[in-house]
């Protein structure tokens, strides 16, 4: 395990299904919120599941209250307005990237949801649940399945909250009915917001499924008050039938279009060094369809840190010293591994058979086992554990309307025939780029079209003053030609700054959110810098403009000096590389 330039992340996740079998356990992850006096609610810090905002700064906030009850969130709310103090909501793990769990300046107040994570109300006839907003995905589904129900689509990572996944606009893959956005299925909302003296700092506000401020309150950024209840519109429990199929990518463009209408929860991986498409072939089948499969997904189990830590190493040597060709055949043997893996999904929740694998909607909609694991003093963990030496990488993600998609994904076919090799390293080829279908949305900060999603994951420095990545330019001119280009539209919950430059402005309905914002919390408690440079409010910029500033994504490079000229070595290397045609 130890060391050799082969120690790849695939073999230590093998290895890790091996050593969990065997009785091992591991460690959950670690709150993101730390405080250091009154026996942890004041002096604090916050920051991502990552431990790390894309500007690298810690957040700090004067102090932090857990509430039980909405009784207490209201009173959390009233104290913190009635002093004028800005507050935000922090989750139990808080997965966005950008600086979203941050109050404003660095005396503001955290209110954490973790506590508020029970089951409100089942009504089984009407398929409606009520839940707190802090209750984690995983246990939200669990619930749904136990009271034979199905929430038809989420996120992929079920350690996420519901407050958090909507605030974001978080979403699956569909484009059948209304959609893979969770919002799409809120019916109901209950948000605690500031309010008047007079009406004792802070009101309940109850939003039934025709409420005007709805489509504000789905998709908040956290920025209107503190979600207490969200009811959500359920379907029979269903099961569902995947099966993975990889093709060539010569027809990419126009499957793009086409694969979404064909599967209800369709999607696809491309792997654009290998010119191959993994399509999942993914679809409702009835409840009594035989099979009891799981989804849990190889990367999102629990490792032996020890082995996450020899993988970084492996990884950080052929990102510094490494080639082309070794990255890529690094790659090609992570992704035949992973391919004959099933990649995590089992038949019977232990062992992969072969395909389809069918499953309750409850066990293939989310993946996640290290989630939940029994502490074991970090001997495994989740495989980006901030308190480990792992794996450490950037996340973007952008939608593009799907009548553009295929227009997109031929210019980066094209990025990719100049120097296929650029990919193994310029993007995380193992995990390839993953295509989802998201549908247009009522919701103020939702998508405006029926779009594609496009999520990649990349090599992140250690180091904010490091070398910039190998073939960095292969993913900033993806983003670049998504969100300008393409007019895409970035995650909430992902991306790094510059990815939000001016995106405000492409939502028809931001205005009409704003307006929301001016009427529940007039005083802009719950915004802080960060939300405002989104929301495009006082007039600031989400970039970081500066030396080296492209390195790490805080600004789009203009300038040479925004990326690291003395680093050169060869023509365009370490400059600002806009190839023409493309941008
Ligand atoms: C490993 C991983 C996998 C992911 N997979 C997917 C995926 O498949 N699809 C997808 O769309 N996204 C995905 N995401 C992104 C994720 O959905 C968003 O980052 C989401 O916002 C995180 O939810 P959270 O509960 O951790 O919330 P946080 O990150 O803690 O919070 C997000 C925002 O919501 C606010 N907020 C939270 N709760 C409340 C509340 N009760 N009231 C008011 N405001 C609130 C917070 O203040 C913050 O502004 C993934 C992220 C990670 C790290
Ligand atoms: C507040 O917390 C910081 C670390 O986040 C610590 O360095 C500092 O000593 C703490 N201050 C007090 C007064 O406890
Ligand atoms: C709520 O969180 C607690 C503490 O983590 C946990 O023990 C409990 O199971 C959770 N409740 C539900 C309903 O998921
Ligand atoms: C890359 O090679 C240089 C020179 O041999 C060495 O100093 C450096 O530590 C290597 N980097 C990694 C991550 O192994």
């Amino acid at each position: 395990m130890e060391g050799g330039t082969g120690t790849s992340l695939l073999a230590v996740l093998l290895l890790a299904a091996g050593f969990l079998l065997h009785g091992g356990s591991s460690s959950p992850p670690p709150e993101p919120v730390i405080c250091t006096r009154g026996g942890g609610t004041s002096n604090c810090t916050v920051t991502n599941t990552y431990g790390s905002f894309p500007d690298r700064t810690i957040c700090r906030a004067a102090n932090v209250a857990y509430p039980r009850t909405e009784q207490e969130l209201l009173a959390a709310v009233a104290s913190a307005a009635s002093a004028k103090h800005k507050v935000k909501v922090a989750t139990r793990h808080s997965h966005s990237l950008p600086k979203l769990a941050c109050p404003g300046g660095r005396d503001g107040t955290i209110i954490s949801t973790v506590r508020l994570n029970r089951t409100v109300r089942v009504d089984a006839a009407a398929r409606l649940m009520t839940v707190e907003s802090g209750m984690v995905l995983w246990d939200l589904i669990e619930a749904t399945g136990a009271a034979g129900l199905s929430l038809p689509h989420s996120p992929y990572w079920r350690g996420l909250t519901i407050g958090g996944l909507l605030a974001t606009g978080a979403h699956g893959s569909s484009l059948w009915g209304k959609g893979s956005a969770v919002h799409e299925y809120v019916v109901g909302m209950r948000i605690v917001t500031p309010a008047p003296a007079s009406q004792g700092f802070a009101v309940v506000r109850e939003l039934g499924a025709d409420h005007p401020a709805l489509d504000a309150a789905m998709v908040s950024l956290g920025v209107l008050g503190v979600v207490s209840q969200v009811t959500l519109a359920m379907q029979p429990l269903f099961k569902r039938s995947v099966t993975f199929v990889k093709r060539g990518d010569a027809d990419l463009p126009p499957q793009v279009a086409a694969w979404g209408r064909l599967h209800e929860f369709g999607d696809m991986t491309w792997l654009p060094q290998e010119g191959q498409v993994l399509y999942r072939q993914d679809d409702r089948v009835d409840v009594s369809s035989p099979g009891d499969g799981l989804n849990d997904l190889l990367f999102f189990r629990s490792s032996p840190t020890r082995g996450l830590v020899a993988a970084r190493a492996a990884e950080e040597r052929l990102q510094e010293n490494g080639t082309d060709a070794a990255r890529c055949a690094a790659v090609r043997t992570d992704v035949a591994a992973a391919e004959r893996q099933g990649y995590g999904y089992t038949n019977d929740g232990v062992s992969f058979t072969g395909y389809p694998v069918v499953g309750y909607q409850h066990r293939i909609q989310t993946f996640g086992s290290c989630i939940d694991s029994p502490e074991d003093g970090l001997r495994s963990a989740c495989a980006w554990d901030p308190r480990v030496r792992g794996p450490f990488f950037y996340n973007s993600a952008f939608s593009v309307a799907l009548s553009r998609a295929p227009a997109f994904v031929a210019d980066m076919q094209r990025l990719r025939d100049l120097d296929p090799g650029a990919f193994c390293a310029g993007l995380d080829g193992r995990v390839g780029v993953l295509i989802r279908y998201v549908r247009a949305s009522s919701a103020c900060l939702g998508k405006a079209d029926d779009s594609v999603d496009f999520d990649l994951i990349y090599y992140r420095s250690r180091s904010a003053g490091g070398k910039p990545r190998a073939h960095a330019d292969v993913v900033d001119e993806i983003e670049q030609m998504a969100l300008r280009k393409y007019g895409g539209l970035p995650h909430w919950g992902k991306n790094r700054n510059s990815a939000f430059d001016g995106a405000i402005a492409r939502y028809p309905k931001a205005g009409e959110f704003l307006r929301v914002k001016e009427k529940y919390d007039p005083d802009g408690l719950f915004s802080s810098e960060w939300s405002d440079q989104v929301l495009g409010v006082n007039g600031g910029s989400p970039s970081i403009v500066g030396k080296r500033c492209a390195i790490e994504g805080l600004c789009v490079c203009s300038d040479d000096s925004h990326c690291a000229p003395e680093q050169g070595t060869s023509a365009g290397q370490g400059r600002c590389t806009q190839r023409p045609g493309f941008a």
